[in-house]
């Protein structure tokens, strides 16, 4: 490969050093600062989570509740961000929208976007955190053609968007604690996951000195499409028309035939070569929330056998191939009442603390470059130039 080492999809190339996220693929372990992530999502909370990645401690009490408070101060949203909205097309996909208003932020806020300024750098951090939810809320409340609901500081970070998402003016919104309970342990998956492809994005956008704003931008983009982020959204649809598990057989066969380009989707990690320990998680939470709203879903038990079957097969063992977290997640969100297009944008929303956190450990790195990877060059060698009467 000569002056380089080629390595497409950089499966063996380690691009920076982190202190934040800890992944034994082969074990199927994941750390966030050296606590594992079951022990995270049972006990902590998406709050105390953020914390721990921006800071690299769990926090006290009092630190506790000064972050609530200073994320609490930034939860509003400039009042001209709506109009921004309002030139989208209701029906358009709100994970478009999002790439839009994250993008549009810096328009906003670009009185803390000078990068080389600690104190710019961190309150773009927390404006960012703290007005996700509010942006993804407007963008479901914006497709169903119903108000924005302003944020509400005496709930949870999770409570807030709930209502921001679910509540509506005329009536009184009551926040279910399992829900809440379960949406937070959700965030709280999905909060960082090391050097997948929307984060190196975030630190490839920020290697140039661009805005914080403009690199969420960059990595909300490249977590939508289905090999990444949007892979909830697949998973269910696929589950969904799959249906009742005397098809998944077929389904199965499909995955395994290399002239069809159908894939199990929630299944398979470029890490994880066992079980994702974030998909155990999330099975468990799909019984709590169905058990708390009352309510099944025959696509579980689809999932489920699906699982079983995956896990016997030798195409799927040979290969490694496990759930991953998207694979159930869909199936809670969806008990929730989001809609499948939701899913993404829910990601982006948990996912964005994990960027933040990325983006500034990379900036207060001094050995950090603009980031330039190099190719193996396969067009013509050199030529002359022809005149088009000759051509
Ligand atoms: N169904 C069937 N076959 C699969 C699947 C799958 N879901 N995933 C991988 N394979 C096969 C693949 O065809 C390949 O076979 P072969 O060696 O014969 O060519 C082998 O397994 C290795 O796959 P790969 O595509 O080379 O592996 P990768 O590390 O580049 O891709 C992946 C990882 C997650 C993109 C892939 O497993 C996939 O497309 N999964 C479905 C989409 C999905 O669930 N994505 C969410 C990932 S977790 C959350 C996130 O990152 O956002």
């Amino acid at each position: 490969t000569g002056l380089f080492t080629y390595d497409p999809g950089f499966t063996s190339t380690a691009s920076c050093d982190s202190a934040l996220t800890y992944i034994d693929g082969d074990q199927g372990v994941l750390l966030h600062r050296g606590y594992p992530i079951g022990q995270l999502a049972e006990h902590s909370s998406y709050m105390e989570v953020c914390y721990l990645l921006l800071n690299g401690e769990l926090p006290n009490k009092a630190e506790l509740e000064d972050f609530n408070r200073t994320i609490t101060r930034h939860t509003m949203v400039h009042e001209q961000l709506s109009s921004f909205y309002k030139g989208f097309r209701r029906d358009a996909h709100p994970m478009a929208v999002m790439c839009g208003v994250v993008g549009a932020l810096s328009a906003f806020y670009h009185d803390s976007t000078d990068i080389a300024d600690p104190l710019h750098r961190k309150i773009s951090s927390h404006r960012l955190i703290a007005k996700i939810p509010t942006i993804a809320a407007m963008a479901y409340k914006y497709t169903v053609g119903q108000p924005f609901v302003y944020p509400d500081n005496k709930l949870s970070y999770t409570g807030n968007f709930l209502k921001m998402t679910f509540g509506v003016p005329a009536e009184e919104y009551e926040v279910i604690p399992a829900v809440e309970r379960a949406m937070d342990r959700i965030f709280i998956l999905h909060a960082d996951h090391e050097q997948n492809a929307s984060t190196s994005t975030v630190r490839l956008a920020g290697s140039s000195g661009a805005n914080p704003f403009a690199c969420m931008a960059a990595g909300i983009a490249c977590l939508w499409g289905p090999a990444h982020g949007g892979a909830n959204e697949a998973a269910l649809n696929m589950l969904r028309e799959i249906g009742t598990p005397d098809r998944i057989p077929h389904y199965i066969e499909r995955a395994k035939d290399k002239n069809d380009p159908f894939r199990l989707m929630g299944f398979g990690h470029r890490v994880y070569k066992n079980y994702d320990p974030r998909a155990t998680v999330m099975q468990k939470t799909v019984r709590e929330v169905f058990e708390a709203l009352k309510v099944t879903d025959p696509v579980f038990e689809t999932a489920m056998r699906l699982e079983e079957i995956a896990l016997n097969d030798p195409y799927f063992i040979e290969k490694k191939l496990f759930p991953n977290v998207d694979f159930y997640s869909g199936i809670i969100l969806s008990a929730i009442g989001f809609p499948t297009t939701m899913f993404t944008v829910l990601f982006a929303l948990a996912r964005t603390v994990g960027w933040v956190a990325q983006w500034n450990e990379m900036i207060s790195d001094p050995g950090q470059k603009i980031g330039r990877p190099r190719q193996l060059y396969t067009g013509p060698t050199q030529r002359d130039y022809v005149p088009i009467e000759q051509r």
